[in-house]
């Protein structure tokens, strides 16, 4: 009786307070998402147009290309406000062909992650990185930024494999697969999800695993934003070793010496399964007039001078960098490529060949004219990535139980090749930049086939809004995406009313 009395009070209370007790942030707001969170007791949690908190939350976009005005931003606590904000917006009158925008980092550069006309779930509140001596499983909240899960995971010893650059966010990262250092020994960063807690357009909470909703667990792994909202990855957790770390700078005309190094070391990953490899060509007036090669050398044990690196040490620093022992969180924290601008991507893969390579390095040169005519040297910044892909990462991943990548679809040794551009004038520039660049990645792809050299794979992670990521993983796991999200989501509420990213409804089997 007395509980009985306590629990009906409670909800008095509570009643009472969304429905008389307006204030700025609960009276009603004429759209009708944003009241009916409201009416389901989340005004406490919204941002309206109105409110200063909503226009940095707007700015804190990490690329130009996503700083939309929704009508207002939720912010739920934990799942069970994200089951509520689904349920009631779903419900909500569709009246103004609004629509629905998920965000966790915000670091997606194609504006997958707002939206003008309707509602963006913000999930910057799920931000927990929480270890498990028993399981060795770090939970992770969606919304986290690597560097911040990195330094949170630090303080129980350990690490978990994810980004690079400590500003890009964990929620996007694993749905896409998550490229990271680790690759040689662990596979994909979604490999080592071992539990996805998500949020279903029905409103239930579900855990994904290899026992619980299985075929939901394995689409997950790739499988992009098509399912419904995540709201906590529990991934296998690893010893929190010291890495031995470089960032090079290398003059140009060694391009071509350093990409046939590159070729060598993919060739022989299993030889040095714990050295990662990242090249990259950047074009950036502001620095140097000429374009320059980059790279990042890793060792995952700490090993420094590993021999996997021998042939490239060899070629000269513009000024020389050592390797440094560091934390994953340190490198992490001191790797952040500034927001704050327009930007262009595109992403490839090739055969792993020398003349796949240089090939790749002449469009750059050819691309960076080419724009510099147009636009001018000073309104941009091209950073050109170069990735290996073996094989032998498709075989790790089966080896944890598989992912949706396909890359096992492949049986030759590949190389991830993705262009960013940075634009800092203008919408019309970008628009030219990214113009000129889907037609370099178009010649680059009839190239590779001209030499036998083309492979399926569009890296979703990279992807330009006009690519087909989830298409290039094969007819196999398009069928198996399809049948999965059908089977969770049977209104297709995801597909439809969540239309941003890259969607498996809309891919042709
Ligand atoms: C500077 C830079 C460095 C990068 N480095 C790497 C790298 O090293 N390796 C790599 O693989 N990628 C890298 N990326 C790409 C990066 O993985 C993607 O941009 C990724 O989407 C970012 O995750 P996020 O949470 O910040 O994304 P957001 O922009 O918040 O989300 C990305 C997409 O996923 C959806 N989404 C997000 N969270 C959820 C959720 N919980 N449930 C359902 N859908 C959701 C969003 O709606 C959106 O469509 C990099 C990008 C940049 C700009
Ligand atoms: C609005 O109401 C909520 C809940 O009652 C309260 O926490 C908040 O401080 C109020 N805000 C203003 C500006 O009055
Ligand atoms: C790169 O090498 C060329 C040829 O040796 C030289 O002219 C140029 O100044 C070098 N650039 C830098 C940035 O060191
Ligand atoms: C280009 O160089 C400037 C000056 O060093 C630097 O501030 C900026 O971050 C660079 N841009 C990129 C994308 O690296
Ligand atoms: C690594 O190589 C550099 C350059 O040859 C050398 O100076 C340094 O002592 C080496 N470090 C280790 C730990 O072997
Ligand atoms: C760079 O952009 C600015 C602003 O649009 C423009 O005024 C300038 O002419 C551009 N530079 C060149 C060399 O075209
Ligand atoms: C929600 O959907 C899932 C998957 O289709 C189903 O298992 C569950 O029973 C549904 N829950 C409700 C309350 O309808």
């Amino acid at each position: 009786m007395f509980l009985q009395l306590l629990l009906s009070s409670g909800l008095f209370m509570s009643e009472l307070a969304i429905g008389t007790s307006f204030n700025s942030t609960q009276a009603p707001t004429g759209f009708p998402p944003c009241d009916a969170l409201i009416q389901a007791g989340l005004g406490k949690s919204i941002l309206l147009p109105t409110e200063p908190s909503y226009a940095d939350r707007v700015d804190s976009y990490w690329s130009l290309n996503s700083r939309q005005h929704p009508f207002c931003i939720v912010q739920p606590r934990n799942a069970k406000e994200v089951a509520t904000s689904m349920t009631a917006l779903l419900g909500a009158d569709k009246a103004g062909d609004w629509h629905i925008a998920i965000r966790s980092g915000g670091h997606n550069s194609g504006g997958a992650n707002n939206i003008d006309n309707g509602v963006t779930i913000d999930l910057m509140h799920l931000d927990q990185a929480t270890y498990d001596k028993e399981t060795n499983l770090a939970s992770v909240g969606p919304g986290a930024k690597w560097m911040d899960v990195y330094a949170k995971l630090a303080k129980h010893d350990v690490l978990v494999t994810g980004g690079r650059d400590g500003d890009v966010g964990v929620g996007g990262f694993l749905l896409g697969g998550g490229s990271t250092f680790f690759m040689g020994t662990e596979g994909f960063g979604c490999d080592a999800v071992k539990n996805y807690e998500i949020v279903l357009t029905n409103g239930t909470i579900v855990n994904a695993n290899d026992k619980e909703n299985s075929d939901l667990w394995l689409a997950l792994k790739g499988g992009g934003s098509n399912f419904g909202i995540v709201t906590r990855y529990d991934m296998e957790a690893l010893p929190n070793t010291k890495l031995s770390y470089k960032l090079r700078s290398i003059n140009i005309t060694h391009a071509v010496q350093i990409a046939s190094n590159f070729v060598d070391f993919t060739d022989n990953y299993e030889k040095f399964t714990n050295d990662a490899l990242v090249l990259y060509l950047t074009h950036n007036a502001t620095i140097i007039k000429e374009s320059m090669v980059g790279t990042i050398q890793v060792n995952t044990q700490g090993k420094i001078n590993s021999t996997g690196f021998a042939k490239l040490d060899k070629i000269p620093d513009i000024k020389p960098a050592p390797y440094e022992h560091v934390t994953l969180a340190e490198a992490a924290a001191g790797s952040q490529v500034a927001g704050g601008v327009w930007m262009c991507e595109a992403t490839l893969t090739f055969s792993n060949t020398k003349g796949l390579m240089k090939k790749a390095i002449n469009m750059h040169e050819q691309y960076v004219k080419d724009l510099k005519k147009a636009i001018g040297e000073e309104n941009f910044t091209t950073m050109f990535f170069f990735q290996p892909m073996p094989t032998m990462f498709g075989d790790i991943s089966k080896k944890r139980g598989g992912n949706m990548i396909g890359f096992d679809l492949e049986e030759k040794n590949s190389v991830l090749w993705t262009a960013g551009v940075e634009i800092k004038t203008n919408q019309q520039d970008r628009i030219y930049a990214q113009s000129l660049m889907n037609k370099m990645a178009a010649d680059l792809k009839s190239y590779s086939k001209s030499v036998g050299g083309a492979t399926d794979l569009v890296y979703l992670n990279y992807a330009d809004t006009t690519q087909d990521p989830l298409g290039s993983y094969g007819a196999n796991n398009v069928n198996y995406l399809k049948r999965v999200a059908e089977r969770y989501d049977p209104e297709e509420l995801f597909q439809t009313r969540f239309p941003l990213g890259f969607k498996i409804s809309s891919v042709d089997s």
